[in-house]
Parts: structure tokens; C-alpha cells; sequence
């Protein structure tokens, strides 16, 4: 198994790890920047995990493209991460998305559709495509007690500009998420096997299949 992230400090913590539970021999952490470049061959991984990590991802379709490429035949990409809402207004995207992408790094979030065409434009089965139900309610009112404590501080002493920002941010996050604005949802694809060779009448074997096709 390797590990992949654009935080070398993560990394380091991620190899101690690994050794403490003697786990080194299996596992190997890497500096990657994975919007950009999967660092394996084509047709080589198995499985890729990828929790709550492409919503940060500059590039998510270069990202998905690249794990259709180094997947190989009947490999799997294995999702869960942050969305926006299935048709919210461009009103709504701009009062409620909006602020958290650009207070928490963000990209353009896509919505389970978006996920589901980014998917199958770079080739891969989409086998399951599903939003989380209420299990992500509680971060919702965890973040408006967090809004709640701070405005309270506030009324007790002046806060700092980081504070009214981050004051502002549990909001936004609150509101968006008890709102409906903010999803998180789930998704497997995977890379598809060739089409079975079969033998036609005449005795040759025929593909059936485009360019993976037997010759
Ligand atoms: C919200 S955390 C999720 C971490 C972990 N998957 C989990 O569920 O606890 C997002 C992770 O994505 C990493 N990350 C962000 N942008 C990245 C990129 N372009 N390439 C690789 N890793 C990235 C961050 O360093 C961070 O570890």
C-alpha cells in the first residue's frame, strides 16, 4: 500500500506510524501532489482510497483521469468526500458553497452528478453513487455550537479579525450543512475488464469490444 499526500508533515507521521506498528514492510509514504500525477504505471493499482481529499484537489478531473489510468482491469476507486447539492441555485452555491471553498481550500465542489460524469468520462463503471443520509448532521451542530461559543466571547471582549473569520466560517459551514447545501456522498468505480474474447461462426476469435477487442 502506498500513501500519497501533498503534506510532507503527514507523511512523516505516516511512516512513524506504520513503523510503530510494524507495518513498514508493507506500506510505503509519498510526497504527491495528486491533481497533477499518480506516480505508477499504467495499469498497475488495484484499489485507490480517496477520503474527503480530491473537494481539495485543483485539478479533480485530471485526478480521476489519472486513477482510470493506473488502475488496472476490474480496479477499483474507492470515494467518500465533500459536495455541493444536486441543482442549488447559483444564489445558494454563491451564499453557502462559495465562502467555505475559499475559507477551507476548496475547489469547485462537484455535486454526486458531476462526480458521477467525471466518472464515466474518463471510462469507469460507476457501481455505487450515493449521498450520506443524516450521518454528518452532528458536524453540523457541532459547528454552530462553535459559532455560538465564539459570539458569545464576543460579547465578553473584543475579538480578533482570525476570530471573526473563523466565528463566520462555523457559520457558513453550519448553516450549509443543516441547510442541505452541503452533502458528503460516496462512490465506487471501476476500471472495466475487457469484453470475453468469443469465437464466432467462422472460427475466429472476435473481440466485441472496440480497441480492446481480440485481433
Ligand atoms: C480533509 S483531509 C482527509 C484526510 C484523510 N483522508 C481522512 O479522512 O482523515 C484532506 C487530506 O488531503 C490532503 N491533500 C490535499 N490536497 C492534496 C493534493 N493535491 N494531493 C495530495 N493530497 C492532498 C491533505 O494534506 C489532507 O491530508
Amino acid at each position: 500500500m502506498t500513501g500519497l499526500n501533498i503534506n510532507e508533515k503527514q507523511i512523516g507521521i505516516a511512516r512513524q506510524r506504520a513503523q510503530e506498528r510494524g507495518l513498514d514492510r508493507l506500506t510505503a509514504f509519498q510526497f504527491c501532489d495528486c491533481s497533477q500525477h499518480l506516480p505508477f504505471p499504467d495499469a498497475s493499482v488495484d484499489v485507490i482510497i480517496n477520503i474527503e481529499s480530491a473537494c481539495h484537489y485543483a485539478d479533480r478531473p485530471r485526478f480521476i483521469a489519472e486513477c482510470a489510468r493506473v488502475l488496472r482491469s476490474g480496479g477499483r476507486l474507492v470515494a467518500q468526500d465533500w459536495m455541493a447539492a444536486d441543482g442549488l441555485s447559483e444564489a445558494d452555491r454563491k451564499r453557502y458553497i462559495a465562502p467555505l471553498e475559499a475559507a477551507r481550500f476548496l475547489h469547485r465542489l462537484d455535486n454526486l452528478s458531476s462526480y458521477r460524469g467525471l466518472l464515466q468520462g474518463a471510462g469507469l463503471r460507476v457501481t455505487k453513487a450515493e449521498l450520506i443520509k443524516d450521518g454528518i448532521r452532528p458536524n453540523g451542530y457541532i459547528m454552530r455550537m462553535g459559532y455560538r461559543t465564539v459570539t458569545e466571547c464576543g460579547q465578553r471582549q473584543t475579538l480578533t479579525d482570525y476570530e471573526i473569520a473563523n466565528r463566520e466560517r462555523f457559520r457558513t459551514f453550519s448553516e450549509s450543512l443543516l441547510g442541505g447545501s452541503l452533502k458528503v456522498g460516496y462512490y465506487v468505480a471501476e476500471k472495466p475488464r475487457p469484453s470475453p474474447r468469443r469465437v464466432d461462426a467462422a472460427g475466429g476469435m472476435n473481440g466485441g469490444g472496440g480497441a480492446l477487442g481480440g485481433t
